[in-house]
């Protein structure tokens, strides 16, 4: 549900966090500086976003040093080596606190929805200032100010909420691309994935409230978007007036000024016929498709609770090859599942080959406590997994080459991203596929689009020279 007072009480406390920043900056005397470091998905990077919106508002001046008057970690708890980096930093962290007492440590996130996560953070790691989850975070700047009214850590974590927050502060990472969210949490509770637990039930944002909001980031310099959700696919399904993801694609197709839309994440059981219409139909929306496989084999997707079976998922990349011939084809895949046979990785291998994935993400089965996978008895050894996994890596990597170099030599679309890390005197840009490509350029090509040619791949990426403007 849209909560309008809700957005009218937070822009007060805002008002109220700038008097505390400013009395801090003149105990001070120079500005204050804030970080807010990113683990984990799109979703997390896009209320990062929000985060640094409202701390440069009160007055903050974003830094991606660490070594700042208020350090917020956005933690992700997919896979338990997520939880050790943030761990492992907070030390780092509690040091630079002695020499800046100062400080502000705020962390919030997936992880923070664990209530054990909390507990030993309570404990031990007592120097943390604020400490709230993912469905509270609409609430920062009226934590914030308690936070700073406050001698002791706050805790503010809900189990889940119905409420969605518009219109709040954000600030963008790239001028010329932002992540739009169109709905948050997930319904699907796969056995082996904490998300539904850390991010609650399912909720989709109203149509009207999507299309101002892209329409405000196109009139202020945004070219491209991409829409955010867990399963995009079943957007809209718990609305008042119900609206298919298809359907909310062709709306925001419609947008003048818009060049690119992107999204994330499909699954496949929810991908509809009309969906691939409305790719094939719609201009703006690239051509690249990510489609989480997790295993090709029938009988393990069936206990990972995925509702789709081996020849169903190749029948989706069937068709949706054949209405958009040159589509590219992405996916996730976890290796080590709890009862993870010889045959059901080669079910995993046959449809990498059959498939012919433009890349793949590749990850060890991580147990997250709490998951029906977790009380699995049937754990597979780390040898056995780590085998597997080098094995199904060479694979993804050797199809990936190929496909890749493919399209060598040919000129195609590309939006011009940022200035190369490497070589300031090269753009790296993207492809409508989802491949990065360099070429000689300057700073302000930079969210445009342009015809470059291929001219060499290098694997992964593309060295490459523009031909035309777009
Ligand atoms: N909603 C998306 C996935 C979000 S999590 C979807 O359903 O496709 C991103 C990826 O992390 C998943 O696709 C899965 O491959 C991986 N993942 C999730 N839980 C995992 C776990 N416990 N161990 C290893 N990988 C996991
Ligand atoms: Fe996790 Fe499955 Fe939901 Fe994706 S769809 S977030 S893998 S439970
Ligand atoms: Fe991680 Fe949360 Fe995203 S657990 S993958 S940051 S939804």
């Amino acid at each position: 549900m849209r909560d309008l007072e809700e957005t009218k009480l937070q822009y007060e406390y805002i008002e109220k966090a700038k008097k505390y920043v400013k009395e801090r900056e003149e105990q001070a005397g120079r500005k204050l500086t804030c970080c807010v470091k990113t683990f984990g998905c799109q979703m997390n990077a896009r209320d990062s976003e929000k985060l640094i919106g409202i701390l440069t508002d009160i007055g903050y001046e974003d830094t991606e040093d660490e070594h700042a008057d208020f350090v917020i970690y956005n933690t992700c708890t997919v896979r338990e080596n997520a939880n050790n980096k943030v761990y492992g930093r907070l030390g780092y962290l509690s040091n630079y606190k002695k020499k800046n007492p100062q400080m502000m440590i705020a962390l919030c996130g997936c992880m923070m929805q664990e209530q054990e996560v909390v507990e030993k953070i309570r404990k031990s790691y007592r120097f943390v200032n604020l400490i709230f989850g993912t469905h509270n975070i609409y609430k920062f700047a009226e934590l914030l100010c308690r936070a700073m009214e406050s001698d002791s850590m706050i805790v503010d974590i809900w189990k889940d909420t119905d409420k969605i927050v518009e219109d709040l502060p954000s600030r963008r990472k790239y001028s010329f691309k932002s992540g739009v969210n169109i709905m948050f949490g997930c319904n699907n509770f796969c056995s082996y994935c904490i998300v539904p637990y850390v991010r609650g039930r399912e909720r989709s944002r109203e149509p009207e409230d999507i299309i101002r909001e892209i329409e405000g980031l196109v009139a202020d310099g945004v070219t491209e978007v991409m829409l955010l959700g867990q399963n995009v696919n079943s957007y809209g399904k718990n609305l008042e007036n119900p609206v298919t993801f298809a359907n909310l694609l062709r709306e925001v197709n419609k947008i003048e000024g818009l060049k690119r839309i992107r999204f994330m994440t499909s699954h496949p059981k929810d991908l509809s016929d009309d969906l691939i219409l409305a790719m094939k139909e719609c201009d703006k929306v690239c051509k690249h498709m990510h489609l989480p496989l997790q295993s090709g084999s029938t009988r393990l997707l069936e206990i990972m609770n995925r509702h789709y079976t081996k020849e169903q998922y190749l029948e989706i990349v069937r068709k949706l090859r054949e209405a958009i011939p040159d589509i590219a084809i992405t996916t996730d895949i976890i290796v080590g599942f709890p009862g993870e046979t010889e045959e059901d990785f080669a079910e995993t291998l046959d449809v990498v080959k059959q498939v012919q994935y433009d890349s793949a993400f590749t990850f060890i089965y991580s147990k997250r406590t709490g998951t029906p996978a977790a009380a699995m008895e049937n754990q597979v050894d780390e040898q056995t997994v780590k085998r597997r996994f080098d094995v199904l890596l060479k694979e993804v990597k050797e199809i990936s080459e190929k496909k890749a170099k493919l399209l060598e030599h040919q000129t195609v679309e590309v939006l011009a991203e940022e200035l190369n890390e490497q070589d300031a005197s090269l753009i790296t840009g993207r492809l409508s596929n989802n491949s990065v490509v360099h070429f000689p350029g300057t700073e302000d090509m930079i969210g445009k689009l342009y015809q470059v040619r291929l001219n060499e791949c290098k694997g992964f990426y593309y060295l490459g020279e523009v031909v035309a403007d777009a």
